[in-house]
């Protein structure tokens, strides 16, 4: 019988034209432009093969993905957009497909000390919520994410790039890093949804923002798979036998909170060989298997050399003020006469989305001219209508509250003294300022270091 779906095999397309076979080379323009055209595709070499799916996105190009089926588990990764699928990436990306199948094989062989293990702790999160995505039981992956209630906007590389980095095997910590608000949860819920194939354990959510005190990082984690404690073992003994063996993904959301339980994760994963880790956090942990992700602001548009008002929405921070703004006034548009207003708070605001998203809260009651002129006042404009949204992101002034009181002492009078640096200033010149008020060059130094960490300098 004739084959339909098109194979690339050996570097070579073959596709079927009616009953006619055609045969074009991989990684020339040719291919660039198919690949434009078409949906799916087989990928067939001696590293491996799987199958080629092409998954729309609302706002930009749609991106490639590759899946391979192996003793019922469906294991994918993420290949890019059509210009990034080169050869050498889909052998890549077929070895890892093949790495990834081999250890299920190796799960399915039947370990007996496994099951066992498996049958004793199988996580079973209390909000497990009903987002599950395919449909028979069995298959069905183990998570506690919940829906997300608004869209994603822009940050289709930093996905595409972070999920390749998480999926490579010796990555087995990603630390997604920046300011307040720049969208680091968001990302890690996207990249932890479009990865719940990869973990047959499950992918885990443990939000860490309400804790004070480091102790109780462990006793979070285990509470979070709702882990049984047997014998007065130690949260620490309890979490190293059980996910022992686990292909399990933990999303450990605002890190930063309990930045001095840091090593505890070295020692997880040291115990642990199939554990990954997918840490927020506005500072940097520091371990040595850390890998970090440091998120930029959405993109923005150049302000003197500004596109028309139709072509603003290319731009992430302009798109998501326009998104929002919809959602409290419906008929907003963006207008030749509003565009350079949105266009200016957009880059007023840094590119931050929690800023940009409470500043279109308020197109209902301002227009952009007027909510422009008002951003002098920032953070007590930015004051959120949404109930539910957390206290700590409630007002930009909170999330900046909320960084400030985790430094120290010395810490919190240098980030004062450059508060005077709005536009930013060079280190001889915040030095100097320093120096003249008494603080010597080395400790600035240290405490600028500390505080870019720490996200709250660029
Ligand atoms: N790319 C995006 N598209 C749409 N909304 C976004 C995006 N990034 C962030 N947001 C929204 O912006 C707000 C802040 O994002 P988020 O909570 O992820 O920031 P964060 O970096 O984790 O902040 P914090 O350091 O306070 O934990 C949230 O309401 C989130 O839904
Ligand atoms: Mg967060």
């Amino acid at each position: 019988m004739a084959r339909t779906t098109p194979v690339v095999r050996a570097g070579t397309l073959i596709l079927y034209v009616g009953k006619h076979e055609q045969q074009f080379t991989v990684d020339t323009p040719v291919w660039y432009a198919w690949l434009e055209e078409v949906s799916t595709f087989a990928f067939i070499s001696d590293v491996g093969t799987f199958t080629a799916r092409k998954e729309p996105r609302q706002h930009s190009g749609a991106y490639w993905k590759a899946y391979r089926k192996r003793n019922g588990k469906l294991h994918r990764a993420y290949l890019g957009k059509s210009h990034d699928v080169t050869l050498e990436r889909l052998n890549s990306v077929a070895a890892l497909l093949s790495e990834l199948s081999a250890t299920s094989d190796r799960e399915a062989s039947g370990n007996e000390t496994l099951q066992a293990r498996q049958a004793s702790i199988t996580p079973q999160p209390p909000n497990v919520i009903a987002t599950q995505r395919l449909t028979s039981p069995e298959s069905a992956p183990k998570h506690n994410l919940p829906p997300q209630l608004t869209s994603l906007v822009g940050r289709e590389q930093d996905e595409a790039a972070a999920e390749q980095l998480l999926q490579r095997p010796e990555v087995r910590l990603l630390t997604i890093t920046g300011p307040a608000g720049v969208g680091k949860t968001r990302l890690a819920f996207q990249i932890a949804t479009d990865l719940l194939e990869s973990y047959p354990d499950g992918v885990y959510f443990v939000n860490l923002a309400p804790l004070r005190d480091s102790d109780q990082v462990l006793l979070t984690i285990a509470q979070t798979l709702a882990l049984r404690e047997m014998g007065g073992q130690t949260f620490q003994v309890l979490l190293k036998a059980s996910l022992q063996d686990k292909h399990l993904l933990l999303v450990l959301d605002n890190f930063e909170q309990v930045i001095t339980a840091a090593p505890l994760l070295t020692e997880l994963l040291e115990a642990c060989h199939e554990l990954k880790l997918l840490v927020t956090s506005r500072e940097v942990l520091h371990l040595r298997a850390e890998h970090q992700f440091p998120l930029p602001p959405l993109g923005l548009p150049n302000l003197t050399h500004l596109p028309a008002s139709d072509a603003l929405a290319k731009y992430a921070a302009v798109d998501l003020f326009l998104q929002r703004a919809q959602a409290v006034k419906p008929g907003f548009r963006l207008t030749s006469a509003n565009a350079s207003s949105v266009a200016e708070i957009c880059t007023r605001l840094d590119g931050l989305p929690l800023a940009i998203e409470l500043a279109a809260a308020r197109i209902n009651v301002l227009t952009p001219q007027v909510l422009l002129a008002r951003l002098s006042h920032r953070l007590r404009v930015l004051t959120s209508g949404t109930r539910d949204v957390s206290a700590r992101q409630q007002t930009l002034r909170n999330t900046i509250e909320w960084s400030y009181q985790l430094l120290d002492a010395p810490e919190q009078r240098l980030f004062r003294r450059l508060s005077v640096f709005v536009g930013g200033g060079t280190l001889e010149a915040v030095e100097a300022v320093c120096v003249t008020l008494g603080v010597e060059a080395e400790l600035v130094l240290d405490g600028v270091a500390s505080l870019t960490d720490k996200s709250l300098l660029q």
